[in-house]
């Protein structure tokens, strides 16, 4: 069983499954990045890590590319090769770099990987664009694909998904803390299946469908990656609370601070007890985000929320075990599950 961090005191080290999906899917996304508009492109490359503002190129390999190593294990847990995966692979790292650039500008959040996001560097008309210009090149790459329409449409479901996500994430900060218009942490797990677990099943299933698996295969996948998503997800509550900032590069209590509906948070105030009514005056007050930290522990926000995510990373084993796959893409799962729900992405 995975060991979940309460708090995390050193960096996890990233499974080696992520560079060599990233060496063998480079080539074609770089590819279809040049094919864009040449600003447009130098947004993307910029958004990629690939390149500085200007097109000066950094050297480095980008984002840790958590998608696109699911869709290659996906072509291989179908049996086939991992580069069967490819087409799946760009299409689900160029959407899920569409969805940052204007999550971006939802969130006025002005940094991302420590540099600026796209928005603040180059505008938000041009930040809007170079995500509407990934989302084409994501559905033209897997339209192109051998089993192109199917996986279209896969796509298509899992970015509805994505938007309901979003929407219910905007809507959760409008609401209040408490009464029956506060936001249930059932609510926060459909909320998260869909902003982030959509995507991480999507991939997955993309290239198992790629890979030519039977369909319950890719079903198997697809649920394995929903949950995967409230997993991390909550992890990153967690984390984003009690986490250590030099480890996180989050500011300490950030989640607080902003207010957050974040999982701890809402299952401490679900508790009913007569501490959730002081969490909840002292949220409502922007106040000592140490103390309301403190109570969210005393009444039971970190613990519920780790059994939360360890019930999730038991839905994806429970996933996984459901149709024969292959070993050794098997374990990468695992690999990549342990890492995922360790660190911070
Ligand atoms: C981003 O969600 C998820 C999507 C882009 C769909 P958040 O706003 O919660 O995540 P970060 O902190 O900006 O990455
Ligand atoms: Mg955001
Ligand atoms: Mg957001």
């Amino acid at each position: 069983m995975t060991a979940l961090p309460s708090t995390l005191q050193a960096p996890v080290e990233a499974p080696q499954v992520l560079d060599r999906c990233r060496e063998l899917v480079r080539p074609a996304l770089a590819e279809a990045v040049g094919r864009m508009h040449p600003w447009v492109g130098e947004m993307a490359a910029y958004s990629f890590g690939w390149c500085e503002v200007g097109g000066a190129p950094t050297g480095a390999s980008g984002g840790k590319g958590v998608r696109q190593a699911l869709a290659v294990l996906g072509a291989e847990a179908a049996g086939a090769e991992g580069r069967a995966g490819v087409p799946a692979a760009v299409a689900v790292e160029l959407v899920h770099t569409f969805s940052l650039l204007h999550d971006d500008i939802m969130d006025g959040d002005a940094a991302r990987r420590r540099r600026p996001t796209v928005w603040k560097a180059y505008g938000t008309g041009p930040a809007v664009l170079a995500g509407d210009a990934l989302f084409a090149l994501a559905v033209e790459t897997l339209a192109a694909a051998p089993g192109g329409p199917q996986a279209v449409r896969l796509l298509s479901v899992a970015l509805s998904d994505l938007v309901r996500g979003q929407a219910d994430d905007l809507l959760f900060a409008a609401r209040p803390w408490r009464g029956p218009q506060r936001v249930r942490p059932e609510e926060y797990r459909a909320m998260a299946e869909h902003k982030t677990g959509a995507l991480l099943g999507c991939a997955a299933a993309l290239g198992a469908l790629l890979g030519g698996a039977a369909p319950s295969v890719a079903d198997a996948l697809d649920r394995a990656g929903r949950h995967l998503g409230i997993a991390f997800q909550v992890v990153d509550d967690v984390l984003g609370i009690w986490g250590d900032p030099a480890v996180t590069g989050k500011p300490v209590h950030g989640d607080l601070r902003e207010r957050k509906k974040t999982f701890p948070v809402l299952a401490a105030l679900d508790s009913g007890a007569p501490a959730s009514r002081r969490l909840a005056a002292l949220l409502d007050a922007g106040g000592d985000p140490a103390e309301s930290a403190t109570l969210i522990d005393t009444l039971g926000g970190r613990t519920e929320a780790l059994t939360e995510a360890r019930a999730h990373i038991a839905a994806v084993e429970a996933a996984l075990a459901d149709v024969a796959l292959p070993a050794r893409p098997v374990e990468e799962l695992r690999s990549l599950l342990e890492y995922l729900v360790r660190r911070d992405l």
